[in-house]
């Protein structure tokens, strides 16, 4: 066999591998939650089997274009095995150990369990929740700490997959700075939290200037940990609400933003896309990545609308029926394109060129 093939193998044999991992996972706490927290059990309805074929048939698409990209050096290769594995191994008992914590919020429907100590007047009310019913919502190192093995977990392994489908329209977007040095490129991601959507974009784009923001600063410095550790590589993160980005207007050449709408409430979620239209370039690219919703995936409506019955995801609802479309245009972006790949939905949208602030 081919060097290359053996690679491909590699990479379907790693996806499989995270896949069952992920559905032992949650068939092992479901069973445990079942006996320990009776009444923490979610009320919602088995998936059935024509629908998991579904299912399985579109996470089998995204797993190809992820090959796919790759081989055709969007972003190189080993950034389909890139994570920190022997800190997740470390870290996954402790994902255990959290369960029960869990299992009391969602039975007592506490979900304003937040730690005591911060200033609560810095965030905006919204975010003082706990998100996924996630001990210390995203305000702690502990959170922090769990985040990622948690979202691989609940994506069966594809959550680095879904982020990478970023990388291709983001990189076509930049297409039109090619007269100016790569170095001199900003790109922003919003709501970086850990910093997975900033390392996938350095490997794709070795020399843009990257900066990431994000409320959280336990969040902000678990990214830091992991991005700012190799070769002097160098990437600013700043603790701020994407509502209002301490940025220039016109200073970046692209924004990114990954998996933070459906934690917005409607009104911020305008906001944010009004703040990214200011702070880019004309000519620049905002590259969103979300959930699926209704209109795009009807066919998966039963899971969207059962999503936030087991994990407190208090704008979720309201997000799937939202039309990001009509937003963008209402914050005068143009050339909107939007793609579905498996649970995500990535839109693309430029500011115009010769139309000021
Ligand atoms: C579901 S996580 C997504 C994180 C990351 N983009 C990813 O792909 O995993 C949502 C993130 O949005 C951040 N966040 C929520 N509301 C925010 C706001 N208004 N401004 C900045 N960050 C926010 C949270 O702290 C959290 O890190």
């Amino acid at each position: 066999m081919s060097e290359p093939n053996l690679t491909k193998l590699a990479y379907q044999t790693l996806q499989q591998g995270k896949s069952i991992a992920g559905l032992a996972h949650k068939q092992l706490s479901s069973k445990l939650m079942e006996f320990l927290e009776p009444d923490a059990m979610p009320n919602t309805k088995p998936i059935p089997a024509d629908l998991l074929k579904e299912l399985r048939h579109s996470m089998a698409a995204l797993e190809k274009l992820d090959w796919q990209d790759a081989d055709q050096g969007v972003y190189p290769k080993s950034q389909l095995f890139e994570a920190p594995w022997l800190e997740w191994a470390a870290r996954y008992p402790l994902v255990w150990l959290d369960l029960p914590s869990t299992w009391k919020r969602r039975k007592s429907k506490q979900t304003r369990d937040i730690p005591t100590q911060i200033n609560s007047e810095v965030y905006p009310d919204y975010y003082l929740q706990n998100f996924h019913h996630q001990t210390d919502g995203y305000l702690s190192d502990h959170s922090a700490g769990l985040y990622d093995i948690q979202v691989e977990i609940l994506f069966n392994g594809t959550a680095d997959s879904m982020r990478r489908r970023i990388l291709n329209p983001l990189k076509r977007g930049l297409k039109r700075f090619t007269d100016r040095p790569s170095r001199s490129l900003k790109v922003l991601d919003v709501a970086t939290g850990t910093g997975r959507t900033l390392r996938q974009i350095r490997s794709a784009l070795t020399e843009v200037e990257l900066l990431g923001i994000d409320l959280s600063g336990a969040y902000l410095r678990q990214a830091s940990r992991y991005l700012n550790t190799r070769r002097g590589e160098f990437t600013q993160l700043i603790r701020a609400n994407a509502e209002r980005m301490p940025f220039e207007s016109e200073s970046m050449q692209a924004i990114t933003c990954v998996f933070l709408f459906h934690e917005l409430p409607r009104n911020a979620r305008q906001n944010v896309l009004d703040e990214c239209w200011r702070v880019l370039e004309p000519g620049g690219v905002l590259i969103l990545a979300d959930s699926i919703q209704l209109a795009d995936s009807p066919q998966f409506s039963s899971i969207l609308e059962d999503f936030h019955k087991i994990f407190h995801e208090p704008y979720y609802n309201d997000y799937i029926n939202d039309d990001i479309e009509t937003r963008l245009i209402n914050s005068k972006f143009e050339f909107i394109t939007a793609q579905s790949h498996f649970m995500t939905r990535v839109w693309s949208a430029t500011k115009p060129i010769n139309r000021g602030a």
